[in-house]
Order: structure tokens, then sequence, then C-alpha cells
């Protein structure tokens, strides 16, 4: 956590969690940026710009390649070089709306769990899902208990308490949902919501059949969930997909505070060479010509492009040919957008479950 002082008092700050966040490839150290703010006393003056400075210096002598964050507004952080590298959906759908196009059997059980219960088995789910999933990162025990099974009263906002939900086969958990039932009548009719704070399947038979327990739980008339990734399988698991009125948003930015090491930690689909020009005037060792392997050359560039524009591309959510189109990237020797999306393709578009 870093502070800004006006004489002894506290007008502004910025923490950072150590995260090790998924790209391609495996995990890599990253900085989890968070509660940033300024007193409305002291805004437009300068303090975050110090704030940022400091936090990204920090973060760089920690030795971490990246740096990522949710932003409260898409106008603030590509100034210092963040970009935006995925995308999350919200959705809500009428239960009568909810079925799905083929009929969905789990051949295991599925049960109510308390708080203690889910702490133990919900990881084993997650932890893989995790690992392999571009844009999420490790959960210790702590934060399990206290970031994503705490009950808190703000965060239930008048809202039924948590559930916990696990589905299991060969006595193996495979699915959970987490969730809160909002129950209301209005003239004697279920006008009730179930609002989804996080469902994961470690397959994709659980990941159909925790999404089918949570549509079809009685009183409730919708189902309401957030955080979704945009490639998720009920677009092709729902008989009428628009019924969930998708909405797609700004997901998680990231800050490739060292191009070299972040580079060089990720992995790539093809064999392949590309020589990156960055330009990043926020952070200044990062202004220089890169190979893929991560080691500064003067070798001739393929692609031109900010450190930000580079963010966007790196755990998979846009690609160069995105980039491109939105005046992004200069192509340099020919052919190069190509073979850079070639390289960095994904199977997975990078999905972060919770804001942090
Ligand atoms: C957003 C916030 C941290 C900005 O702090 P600040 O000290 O006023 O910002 P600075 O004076 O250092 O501004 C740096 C630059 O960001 C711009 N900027 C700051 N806040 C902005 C906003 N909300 N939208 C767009 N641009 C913004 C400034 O115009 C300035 O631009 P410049 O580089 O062209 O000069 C502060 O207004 C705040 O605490 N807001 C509420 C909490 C919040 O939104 N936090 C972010 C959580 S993700």
């Amino acid at each position: 956590m870093h502070v800004a002082l006006d004489s002894d008092a506290i007008v502004g700050g910025a923490g950072a969690f150590q995260f090790d966040l998924t790209v391609p490839g495996g995990p890599v150290h990253t900085a989890g940026v968070t509660v940033v703010g300024v007193l409305p006393t002291h805004r437009r003056r300068g303090i975050l710009r110090d704030l940022m400075r400091t936090q990204l210096e920090d973060v760089h002598e920690r030795g971490e390649p990246l740096a990522a964050l949710w932003a409260s507004e898409g106008a603030i952080y590509g100034r210092f070089g963040y970009g935006l590298a995925s995308l999350s959906g919200d959705m809500e759908i009428l239960r009568t709306d909810a079925g799905f196009a083929r009929p969905v059997e789990w051949p295991g059980s599925t049960r109510l769990v308390g708080r203690d219960e889910a702490l133990r088995l919900f990881p084993r789910v997650f932890d893989p899902v995790a690992a392999v999933t571009p844009g999420m990162f490790a959960r210790t025990s702590d934060w399990w208990d206290k970031r994503i099974l705490s009950d808190s009263e703000w965060r239930r906002a008048g809202g039924g308490e948590l559930a916990f939900a696990v589905l299991e086969l060969d006595g193996r958990p495979e699915a959970y949902a987490i969730y809160r039932l909002n129950f209301s009548y209005t003239d004697g009719v279920p006008t009730g919501k179930t609002v989804v704070v996080e469902a994961m399947g470690a397959t994709p038979g659980s990941t159909a059949a925790v999404w089918r327990y949570l549509l079809d739980i009685d009183w409730m008339a919708q189902v309401e969930a957030g955080l979704l990734p945009v490639d998720h399988p009920l677009f092709l698991l729902l008989l009428d997909p628009n019924r969930m009125k998708f909405r797609v948003g700004d997901g998680l930015w990231l800050r490739l505070v060292d191009v070299g090491a972040a580079l060089a930690e990720r992995s790539y689909a093809v064999d392949g060479d590309l020589v990156f020009e960055v330009s990043d005037p926020f952070c200044p060792w990062n202004d220089a010509r890169f190979a893929l392997d991560g080691s500064k050359t003067m070798a001739d560039p393929d692609l031109r492009l900010s450190a930000a524009a580079l963010g966007s591309a790196f755990l998979g959510g846009f690609t160069f040919a995105d980039l491109v189109r939105a005046g992004q990237v200069e192509e340099v020797s020919q052919g190069a957008v190509a073979r850079a999306d070639a390289l960095f393709r994904t199977d997975l578009k990078p999905w972060c479950p919770e804001i942090f």
C-alpha cells in the first residue's frame, strides 16, 4: 500500500495484492492493483499520477512483470500503460426462457454444503480451472475465506444469505455454485431472483450441470449472473441464447511492467520469431525493441505498438488484427500481424471471475 501525504494527513492511496496470474503457459507474478483513491479535496493535482509512478517502480523492483486491475472508470488507466485485456459479461434470464437445446444429465450428486465444507471442496474445482484460464489468479485459503465465502451485510445488500452447492462424481467435487436467493412475490406469483456469485465446473459436463441446477431453482422467476467469460458455454447450451440479454463490458486491464520478462514468461501457440518496437513513456525501461524471448534487440521491428496495446493482446483477449483495426498497432514487416496472431492465439478467452 502506498499513501500520499499532505503534511502528515493521508490524502490518497493505492494498494497491490501479490498475485500469481495465469497467462498462456502458466502463472506469472503480478501486482493486483486495488483501492486506488484520492480525496475529493485533493483531486486533479497529480496525486494519482505520482501514486501510479511510485507503485509501478516498486512493482518493477519487486520483479513482478505484470500489473492488473479492474477500472472503476475506463478513462483513467490507459495513460499509465494499462491496456484492456479481457471482457466480462453480465446476464439476466427468465427461468421460463432458460431451456437448454439438449437435455443435460448429471450422473453424480448435488449437495448443499456449509461454509467450512465449501472452503475445503471448492478450491479443488477452482484450482485446475484457474491454472489454465488466462486472467484468473490463484486463491489462498484466506482469500477464499475472507473474500469469496464471506457473507457480510454490505455484500448481501438486502438479498438472501450466501448458499453453497457442490456437484460431485465418484466422491470428487466437479463443480460448485455460490449464490443467493432473493425472494419476492407479487400478486401471489413468485418474482424472485437467483443471484449467482460464482459458478465453476472442472469439466464441460459439470459446467452444464451446475448451470442447469441454478436455472432450475423453484420459486425464482429469474437468474442473474455477472463477471462471466465472453466465450461462456451458455451461448451454446441454451436453446435461445438471446434470452440471456448478455451485456459485455470491460474486464481486466493489464500493464506489462517489464515487457521483456513478461514476453519471456508467456508461451506461444506456434514456433516463430517476432520483433516488437514498444513505446512506453511512463515506464521508459520498456521503451525498446524486444524479441519474443524477451531479450532487447537492435533488429528491424515487425510491429510497432505501445506497452498498453501489447497488454491488450497479451492474454489473448484481443488479436493484433483487432488492435490494427483500432489504430493501435503498426505493421512494419508484411504479414507480421498474422504471424503475431498465430503466436499469441489462445484456446480460451481470458476470464477474471472476480473484482479485486
Ligand atoms: C480517479 C482518481 C484516483 C484521480 O486522482 P487525481 O489525483 O485527481 O488524478 P491526477 O490529478 O493524478 O490525474 C492524472 C491524470 O488522470 C486524469 N484523470 C483523473 N481522474 C480521471 C477520471 N475519473 N476520468 C478521466 N481522467 C481522469 C487527469 O485528468 C490527469 O490527466 P493528464 O494525464 O492528461 O494530466 C480520484 O479522482 C478518485 O479517487 N476518484 C474516486 C475513486 C476512483 O475512481 N478510484 C479508481 C479506482 S479503480
